[in-house]
């Protein structure tokens, strides 16, 4: 069988045999069909690139039919089940291998080493108004790291990236903490290294100063595992965000408050946040069927359901199902856990979202975890962003090391007016 594709351009008849390579043809190609020879030639146009592979990569595979997610190579439930941190997931993310014992402990040692951050930008975050949104915090303080590490601009030296590295997922928990107690009026709490990486972040948001405060296990088991599902998601809006800024090759701190700015919205990262905000406002279980009415009269959606790529269960959303019965055992059932589960309930039996293979996703449980636990609401999104820079830093690394990527600058379709007259001011 020939690995090529036959098009025929009707328009000059002319037929031009295109390469298949796994499963795909290059845009590239389209080019040489052409009407005239000084034509640009053909492009493929794909509003929100819904079928285009800009990039080959070997991190986290999806399989959105079947409700498959492996980070490279391992399936996602497995990596819940049993990694006991979630820095020894984000190191198979970067690297692609399981670390051993000893490169476990370097990696941990060397992202402790890195927990700390720069007075000035304690400073920084005490500037932002006490009710500014987390994330606006979280992704300017991130921006600002930059103006600390000027160093960071050396991106093809190897020793250079592995210290942003390592400063990025080590400082991620402690600025989102500030921010927390910034928002809240509470004094810092600095990192204490000897803890876990989410041990230390539960410390960092809730210890208050209180000497006596022990991180719950369940919680920080909870957190772990919600970290370690949302450590990557392959070509999302954020990743491929992430992708393009550092496609220009700037600095990893520049690029990943990019990413986590495009994380936020409430399409992306910020679902969680709009989930508990919709179950909010739903209010009883009795109010669902109305709710999921005004849904297929496309009056509103339903946060945490749908997917882009996975038209089955999210596999990340059943994990996160099971985690919250464990959580809810300390903490007593969160109250909007009904509606939810009334809403997930009809929404699975309805013809509207079975015809639409909509599926709860990752943002569905993950608040209601969050909430029982005592995060504020608006604090959701910076939950996600913190382990995703994992993932982030492992396509921004792959990305500036592939040899086909260039800088990331896709073509339009021009359809506005052309060669015009300038007019002046009074003739207007
Ligand atoms: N509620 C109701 N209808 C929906 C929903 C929803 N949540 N999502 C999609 N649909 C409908 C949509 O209206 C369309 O219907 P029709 O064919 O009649 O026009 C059909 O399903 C296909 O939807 P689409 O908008 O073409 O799907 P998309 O791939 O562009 O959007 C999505 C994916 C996640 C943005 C969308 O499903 C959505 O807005 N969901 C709610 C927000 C959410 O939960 N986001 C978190 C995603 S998972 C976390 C992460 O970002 O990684």
């Amino acid at each position: 069988m020939p690995e090529t594709l036959t098009i025929i351009d009707n328009r000059t008849g002319t037929k031009y045999e295109i390469a298949i390579e796994n499963d795909t043809i290059r845009a590239m190609d389209l080019r040489q069909i052409k009407i005239r020879g000084d034509d640009l030639g053909m492009l493929s146009y794909d509003p929100a690139l819904m079928n285009t592979a800009a990039v080959k990569s070997r991190i986290t595979y999806i399989d959105g039919d079947k409700g498959i997610l492996e980070y490279r190579g391992y399936p996602i439930e497995q990596l819940a089940e049993n990694s006991t941190s979630y820095l020894e997931v984000a190191y198979l993310l970067i690297t692609g291998e399981l670390p051993n014992q000893k490169q476990l402990e370097e990696w941990c040692s060397d992202i402790q080493k890195h927990t700390f951050i720069h007075e000035n930008i304690k400073k920084l975050t005490e500037g932002f108004r006490y009710d500014a949104h987390p994330m606006g915090t979280f992704i300017s303080t991130i921006a600002a790291l930059t103006t600390f590490y000027p160093e960071a601009k050396d991106i093809f030296s190897a020793e250079m990236r592995e210290k942003q590295i390592h400063r990025l997922i080590g400082k991620a928990t402690t600025i989102a903490a500030f921010t927390y107690c910034h928002s809240l009026g509470r004094p810092f709490v600095y990192p204490a290294n000897d803890l876990s990486y989410t041990a230390n972040f539960l410390n960092m948001m809730f210890k208050i100063g209180e000497s006596r405060y022990t991180v719950h296990p369940v919680f920080e088991h909870a957190l772990t595992v919600l970290f370690i599902l949302h450590a990557d998601h392959e070509q999302n809006c954020s990743t491929n965000v992430m992708r393009s800024i550092g496609s220009s090759h700037v600095d990893p701190y520049s690029a990943v408050a990019g990413a986590a700015a495009a994380l936020w919205g409430p399409l992306h990262g910020g679902a969680n946040e709009a989930v508990i905000h919709m179950l909010d406002e739903i209010g009883s279980v009795a109010r669902v069927p109305s709710i999921i009415g005004d849904v297929k009269d496309g009056k509103r959606k339903l946060m945490g359901f749908g997917h882009r790529v996975y038209k089955n269960y999210d596999p990340r959303a059943k994990v996160i199902k099971k985690l919250a019965d464990q959580v809810f055992a300390v903490t007593g059932k969160n109250r909007k856990l009904d509606i939810a589960l009334e809403l997930e309930r009809i929404a699975l039996e309805d013809d509207y979202f079975i015809k639409r293979k909509l599926y709860p996703n990752v943002d569905f449980y993950s608040g209601l975890i969050y909430e029982a636990m005592g995060f504020k609401i608006n604090f959701f999104p910076v939950l996600f962003a913190i382990p995703r820079i994992a993932g982030w830093l492992a396509h921004w690394q792959e990305h500036i090391l592939d040899q086909e990527q260039k800088i990331t600058r896709p073509r339009q379709v021009y359809l506005g007016h052309r060669g015009r007259t300038w007019v002046t001011i009074k003739k207007r």
